[in-house]
């Protein structure tokens, strides 16, 4: 890109590099100061900076992953932090040894603190589910201060790689599909880390990740080649990004893919441009695992040199395990491949994330007071959290809620799984490990009065079916049964792609014969991915979808299915009736032949109806409800100060407390590049008892009606936008139409 363009709700100015300036994309005007950065400690950083050597300023850019490389670069080359290493003591005496070099320059010490230090909470994708940004918001207040105790500093979170592609694993740690959905739980996350002063001894370091376009890997492969449009880039891709960057995050990190063929790690139009430059973002850039070394393989780097130049030169200011940069920065600053200007903007982002922190005060934590176990009240936050993710799928004839007092068959590979429930990321803190969430089958044990008995039936995920008959003959044998189903926590995650997605093994042989023995069956899921249910709706009357729990996800479940709690969440993501249908995602555009079932010549398959089993926003409740008397506060968006309110009523019309999700779309039916079909732009998760309403009420303003364009330039155009409310994207009525001036 030759143009920049500078964001503007009221359209767009699109100015030449050069007149702006800003061509460099080196702090010190950053367009978002962090509320916590203050004059004193900029000059505490100029002040050290002007006393650095080359080699000292060199070393700041390492980022080590084990105590002994630390300490062996301490020693040598110098280091700037270090990650994976857990356990006050050890992290006390690296920061020791740090403070021992020339200029006492303390360590940034990170983790993937992704859901929960010792506490874990439910996996990022199950707390989208939740469509309550307050649940990510307990999950980073609690990590915060359990990791923050235990020496930790920095976390590799919130990821917010929108994706369409359940085949990809790290589908689990995203918020799904959704780029608003995305950015609300990215923001609140962010915010909840970093609280209102990254030096107070409850706060992290967040890291907007992965930087960009990860989630799109063709064929959902990880890792893989991602091929992505200006205008998918800017309108699908970066919107969590640049909100994140606006509510202050320290850090981010790029990514291990391509984006149209220049990989991230050297992509100076996503990392110079766009983010330091357009953002104005005055954190610091990380590499991923090497992320530099990869520009190697990817062929765009013929050697460690290369890597270094292309990684420096796009602005990955710290390479994260492997060394190029301290091996040879100091060489391409010799030939000028490298600018010293650009080593100092690294160094001084990453002292000035430090400073922040408050590492150059004190950068130890007192061992006394490292977590090393769950407190109640975060036992209770992660059971709020599990409880408000759980999505009910169907539940046919009145299944669920399930009466206490009668006999229950617990059935399934997922019944008594304990590290399963937590999910991919889980465990990394002091304590973590030796903190094991309750089964499924024991708590509904303590809860169902009446006998429970437990048979797996099959393993997760092999070939054996001997143990169906004993399920079946115990399925029969009780009221009812509890199906427990899906993947285990290393299916999804990193690295672990499916090309199939539906339950794997014989999980599926399983249910249907349980589901033909005993109507009254429920199948429980746990899974870090969407899956194909076409089949398992067929065999069993309701399905509860947990995604991966956490902690307290087996108490949260069997509270849902005894009615003590009502599931409220609403899917984050589609779920396709089958892996051929990927990629599938509400918010695609309108083509040219919209699916017509009378018209064969549209855009479908000859083999199955059109759309996804289950659509984006959709969840049933135990109690119904109705979305009624839409009204706007203006029926023009005006061209200066815009804004327009959107109100509704939200009434509970059954017999039982519960919560529903009022959602409201949008759609530009002409406009100048083609529009999603529907995009979401307001939400709001309510709970009411019987008979109760509430009205909700959304602000559109004039950022909600534009979109970038295919010059990456952001634009408002004069027209007319439908606006849809109600409670999934499928079900989302019309409810007028707003002039756009
Ligand atoms: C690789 C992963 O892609 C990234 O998300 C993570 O933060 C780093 N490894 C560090 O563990």
């Amino acid at each position: 890109m030759t143009q920049l363009t500078r964001r503007s709700l009221l359209g767009s100015t699109t100015v030449g590099a050069a007149a702006t300036g800003l061509s460099t994309g080196l702090i010190g005007t950053p367009a978002q100061a962090a509320p916590f950065r203050t004059a004193r400690r900029r000059d505490r950083v100029e002040r050290l900076l002007a006393r650095m050597t080359l080699a000292e300023k060199i070393g700041q850019l390492r980022l080590a992953n084990t105590a002994e490389d630390t300490e062996a670069a301490l020693r040598t080359t110098g280091c700037g932090g270090v990650f994976s290493v857990v356990g006050a003591a050890q992290l006390n005496a690296l920061q020791q040894q740090a403070l021992q070099t020339r200029l006492a320059i303390p360590l940034i010490v990170g983790l993937d603190v992704i859901h929960g230090y010792t506490t874990n909470f439910p996996i990022p994708l199950g707390q989208a589910a939740s469509w309550d940004p307050e649940v990510a918001a307990s999950d980073a207040r609690t990590s915060a201060a359990e990791a923050r105790r235990s020496g930790i500093t920095w976390t590799y979170a919130p990821m917010m790689d929108v994706s369409h592609e359940p085949r990809w694993g790290r589908i689990a740690e995203g918020n799904g599909e959704d780029p608003y959905l995305t950015t609300r739980f990215a923001v609140a996350k962010t915010k909840a880390y970093q609280g209102a002063d990254l030096a107070r001894p409850d706060t992290l370091a967040a890291c907007a990740k992965h930087y960009v376009g990860y989630g799109q890997p063709e064929g959902g492969r990880d890792y893989n080649t991602v091929d992505v449009s200006i205008q998918r880039l800017h309108n699908t891709y970066l919107p969590p990004f640049r909100a994140c960057v606006e509510a202050g995050i320290a850090t981010v990190m790029a990514s291990f893919n391509t984006i149209s063929g220049v990989p991230a790690h050297a992509n100076a139009y996503t990392i110079r441009e766009v983010l330091k430059q357009r953002y104005g973002f005055d954190g610091f850039v990380v590499s991923d695992y090497t992320g530099i070394q990869e520009l190697i393989p990817h062929g765009i780097a013929g050697n460690g040199t290369d890597a270094a130049r292309e990684g420096i030169r796009a602005g990955v200011d710290m390479e994260m395990t492997s060394t190029n940069y301290v091996e040879h920065a100091r060489d391409l600053l010799r030939t000028g491949a490298i600018s010293q200007r650009e080593i100092d903007d690294a160094v001084r982002r990453i002292l000035t994330v430090k400073d922040d922190l408050g590492l150059f005060d004190n950068p130890f934590v007192d061992p006394a007071g490292e977590t090393v176990s769950v407190s109640a009240q975060a036992r209770a936050a992660a059971r709020t959290a599990a409880a408000r993710s759980l999505v009910l799928l169907r539940n046919e004839n009145g299944v669920l809620p399930l009466s206490k007092g009668r006999t229950v068959a617990v059935v399934g590979p997922l019944g008594t799984a304990t590290y399963d429930l937590n999910g991919t990321w889980s465990g990394l803190g002091t304590g973590a490990s030796t903190t094991e969430p309750t089964t499924v089958l024991d708590a509904i044990k303590a809860i169902s009065g009446g006998s429970v008995t437990y048979t797996p039936g099959c393993a997760v995920d092999d070939t054996d079916t001997s143990g169906i008959d004993a399920a079946v003959a115990a399925a029969r044998a009780a009221d009812v049964c509890v199906l427990v189903l899906g993947e285990t926590a290393a299916m999804s995650g990193e690295a672990a792609a499916r090309s199939d997605i539906g339950l794997p093994g014989v999980q599926q042989q399983l249910a249907d014969r349980v589901g033909a023995a005993q109507p009254h069956t429920v199948a429980v899921l746990l899974n870090g991915r969407p899956l194909t249910l076409t089949q398992l709706a067929a065999a069993v009357p309701a399905i509860l979808e947990a995604f991966a729990p956490g902690l307290e996800g087996g108490n949260a479940i069997a509270d849902a299915l005894f009615g003590i709690t009502n599931p409220g969440g609403k899917l984050p993501v589609s779920f396709p009736r089958s892996v051929g249908q990927v990629p599938i995602y509400y918010n695609h555009e309108n083509t040219g032949r919209p699916y017509d079932p009378d018209n064969k010549y549209t855009s479908k398959y000859l083999d199955l109806p059109d759309g996804p089993l289950y659509e984006f926003g959709f969840g049933l409740s135990y109690t119904s409800f109705e979305v009624s008397g839409v009204r706007f506060s203006s029926d023009t968006l005006p061209r200066r100060h815009g804004r327009v309110t959107v109100a509704a009523t939200v009434r509970n019309t059954g017999a039982r407390a519960g919560d529903e999700v009022v959602q409201l779309y949008l759609h530009d039916p002409v406009a100048s590049i083609v529009q999603p079909v529907r995009r979401l732009r307001g939400f709001e998760r309510v709970t009411l008892a019987p008979g109760e309403q509430r009205t909700v009420r959304f602000t559109l303003t004039r950022e909600d009606v534009g979109f970038y364009d295919d010059q990456a330039r952001f634009i408002v155009e004069p027209g007319q936008v439908e606006v849809y409310v109600g409670t999934s994207s499928d079900q989302a009525t019309k409810a007028g139409v707003l002039t756009v001036r």
